[in-house]
């Protein structure tokens, strides 16, 4: 949960929009995984070759850069940063990058897939600050999760990851979620997973697949490096089961399960997964941006092309402070975007422009304050596991 003055600040953002409520960086592009709907993963293996023929990729920023990042950062003004990847933990530097950013008073959360994910690493992290993680996990069936992977054990490895941040951060008001990619491939999974994640005391994040063909999801960069996937196997063809699991969803959102996902945004990705247009007016980069790992700014993640504007360099904040220069850039990027269900970004689009949201979300947040989870070990998740399968 933000702490009070980051809150504030959140709040004031989403009504004034006179800063981006939240970044989200990119630390690196590596992956320990394969997973078949990331279109970063599919790109990465389509460049191996490149790579084997001398193909000169981009460096990750050092340190020394992430503390002008940092900086850059502050005066921005943005209360909260999503460290993201390829897999975060993949940097053995991730401890040091938090503590850059935390030192400037930025809040940190980090989204991984949890395979490398220990006891003392997110005991160091919580000293620094960082309380709060999204996991990757997309099914109850391992067999299945690690074909999505592409690696055996990544499932209950997985499992291992929620066991050790179950037994180390706080057990109150701690919004830790398991973020679930909702494709025909674990439509039937997901009420079994639903109530894992209710019994376990973590929350759920259910984001549609986005796939696509021909017409990108969005206005995408030259390079098209984005997320979105290319493999057809995650695009729904036949709906009428989607329909009834999506039904059941929301029932057990009224009813109480920890679906993070406000109503409105699950009734979208109903329509986004059956081809069906989403209207909505994307927020970037006034709300959200997104920094690349080589620190150039995009308007998110699905974008691979930036705007010649780098927050790793020391002129960064100059040029940022002439808004009109590349905000008109990234604005005209993202009004051109067909629209996505990334929930990252969609639903801060609707806590900005939808009042009923906006005030859902806050009575949420407020009932969350005093929930305090149960402590499960890594065998009684298994447990659980199996008693939400039958
Ligand atoms: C790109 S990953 C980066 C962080 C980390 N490696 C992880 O897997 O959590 C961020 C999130 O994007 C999701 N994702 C990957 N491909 C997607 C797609 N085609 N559509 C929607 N979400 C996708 C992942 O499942 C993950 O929850
Ligand atoms: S979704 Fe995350 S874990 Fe999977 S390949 Fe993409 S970056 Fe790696
Ligand atoms: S709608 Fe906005 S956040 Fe979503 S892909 Fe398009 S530009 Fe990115």
């Amino acid at each position: 949960m933000l702490d009070f003055r980051s809150k504030i600040k959140f709040i004031c953002s989403a009504i004034t929009r006179s800063r981006p409520l939240y970044a989200q960086l990119m630390i690196t592009d590596n992956c320990n995984l394969s997973c078949k709907m990331c279109g970063q993963a599919a790109l990465r293996g389509s460049r191996s070759a490149e790579l084997n023929r001398g193909y000169n990729r981009l460096a990750e920023l050092t340190l020394e850069e992430l503390e002008v990042v940092a900086t850059n950062l502050r005066k921005v003004g943005s209360p909260l940063l999503v460290i993201t990847g390829g897999e975060p933990f993949l940097r053995k530097d991730l401890e040091d990058i938090v503590r850059i950013f935390r030192k400037q008073g930025i809040q940190v959360r980090i989204q991984s897939n949890g395979q490398l994910i220990n006891e003392d690493r997110i005991d160091a992290l919580l000293s620094l600050g960082v309380s709060e993680y999204s996991i990757s996990l997309d099914t109850l069936d391992f067999d299945k999760q690690d074909q999505i992977n592409g690696r055996t054990g990544s499932g209950l490895q997985a499992i291992k990851a929620l066991a050790i941040l179950s037994r180390v951060l706080p057990r109150r008001a701690n919004f830790t979620l398991v973020n679930t990619v909702v494709s025909p491939l674990n439509l039937h999974d997901l009420l079994a997973l639903i109530k894992f994640v209710t019994r376990i005391g973590f929350f759920h994040s259910l984001i549609p697949a986005h796939v696509r063909d021909n017409t990108p999801v969005g206005t995408l960069g030259v390079g098209g490096k984005t997320l979105s996937s290319h493999d057809h196997n995650f695009k729904f063809i036949t709906f009428c089961q989607l329909d009834s699991i999506f039904q059941q969803v929301l029932e057990m959102k009224k009813s109480g399960y920890h679906i993070h996902n406000s109503e409105r945004f699950l009734r979208d990705s109903l329509s986004f997964l059956k081809g069906e247009k989403v209207v909505q007016r994307c927020l970037a980069p006034d709300v959200y941006f997104h920094i690349r790992y080589d620190g150039s700014v995009t308007a998110c993640l699905e974008q691979s092309s930036g705007v010649g504007l780098n927050i790793a360099n020391d002129d960064f904040w100059e040029r940022y402070k002439r808004k009109s220069e590349y905000r008109k850039k990234l604005k005209t990027v993202a009004t051109s975007c067909h629209g996505c269900m990334y929930a990252c970004y969609a639903e801060l689009n609707y806590f900005c422009t939808n009042l009923d949201v906006f005030i859902r979300r806050g009575i949420d947040d407020f009932r969350k304050r005093n929930y305090q989870r149960k402590v499960y070990s890594y065998s009684e998740m298994l447990s659980i596991v199996k008693e939400c399968c039958e």
